[in-house]
Order: structure tokens, then sequence, then C-alpha cells
């Protein structure tokens, strides 16, 4: 990863238009997923990791806890700057921030394009595949 690249945590509403712009252009976009199901209600009680290459955001990602489940979710780098190990940045910091909060694993609904990055990671499949905003995913977990 670029030397200058770092992730923080979310906590000014400025940062929060930077992680939402990056979404529009990697999932809306990029992707086609619908404006109303890529923006939920999760965002409101979700920590949220964007990654700075100094002062331009470049990636970001979300962790939403909700029944007793550590989950990991929006995880997007723009797509000039993917393959540089930004993903694996934000990705590390969620799960970091998830063992800090006393959870011992971690649950994402996968992508099957991106199931390679979270393999890398340390995620297994579990299950069968199933269509979330017409992409076909699988859920992932984690120990962290
Ligand atoms: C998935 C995504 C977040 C990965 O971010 P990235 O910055 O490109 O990933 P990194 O550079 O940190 O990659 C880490 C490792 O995973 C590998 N990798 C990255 N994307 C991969 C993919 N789609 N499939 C398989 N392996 C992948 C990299 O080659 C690298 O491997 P290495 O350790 O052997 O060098 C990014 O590609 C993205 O935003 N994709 C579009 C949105 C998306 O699909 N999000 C996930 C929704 S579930």
């Amino acid at each position: 990863m670029s030397t200058q690249v770092k992730v923080v945590e979310v906590t000014e509403r400025s940062q929060m238009q930077q992680a939402w712009m990056i979404r529009r252009l990697v999932f809306i976009d990029e992707q086609g997923v619908p404006a109303e199901i890529e923006l939920d209600a999760d965002d409101a009680i979700a920590f949220h990791a964007l990654a700075l290459d100094g002062t331009v955001p470049v990636g970001c990602g979300r962790l939403v806890v909700r029944d007793g489940l550590a989950k990991i979710g929006r995880m997007a780098v723009l797509r000039e700057r993917r393959g540089q190990g930004i993903g694996r940045s934000i990705l590390t910091f969620l799960m970091d921030r998830a063992r800090q909060q006393g959870f011992a694993r971690a649950v994402l609904h996968a992508q099957l394009s991106a199931e390679g990055f979270y393999l890398k990671n340390g995620f297994l499949p579990e299950g069968e595949i199933f269509e979330e905003a017409g992409i076909p995913h699988r859920r992932m977990s984690c120990q962290l």
C-alpha cells in the first residue's frame, strides 16, 4: 500500500459524506446497485472506516453489530486504486475494531467476485450462494 494511505474512524459528517461518495461511485455507478438499497438504515448505527491518501478519500467500509454478530460490509476501494493493499487495510481495521469490542468472530456477505479477496484475509465461505441487490453473494466468516 502506498505509504501515505491511512485508515481512520469516521467521526465527522464530512468524512461520512466522503465514504458515501466512494460507495456511490463503486456500488451505484459501477455495479448498478439501486441507491435505495445501497443507503440503508444500518449506516446510522455502524462504525465506519475511511481510507485516506493524504486528504483524498480512496476507500471505505463499515462494521454493524446486531443480534450479537459483528458484520462487516460496504467495503469499497476506488477502481483506479485497487490492488494496492487498501482494501486489506480497511478490512483489518474493521476486524481489529470488532475484536476490541469483544467479538471472537466477524461475518459478511461477500459478492462472489470478491470472495478471493476475503479468502486471502482469513474468511471462509459458509453455505449456499444467494442474491442480494441483484448480485450473487455468499456468507463468509472469520475467527478474530
Ligand atoms: C473488493 C475490494 C474492496 C478489494 O480492495 P483492494 O484494495 O483492491 O484489495 P487489496 O489490494 O487489499 O487486495 C488484498 C489481496 O486480495 C487480492 N484481491 C483483491 N481483490 C480480489 C478479488 N476481487 N478476487 C480475488 N483476490 C482479490 C489481491 O490480489 C491481494 O492479494 P495478495 O495479498 O496476494 O497481493 C475492491 O476490489 C472493491 O472495492 N471492489 C468493488 C466493490 C466490491 O466488490 N466490494 C466488496 C463487496 S462484498
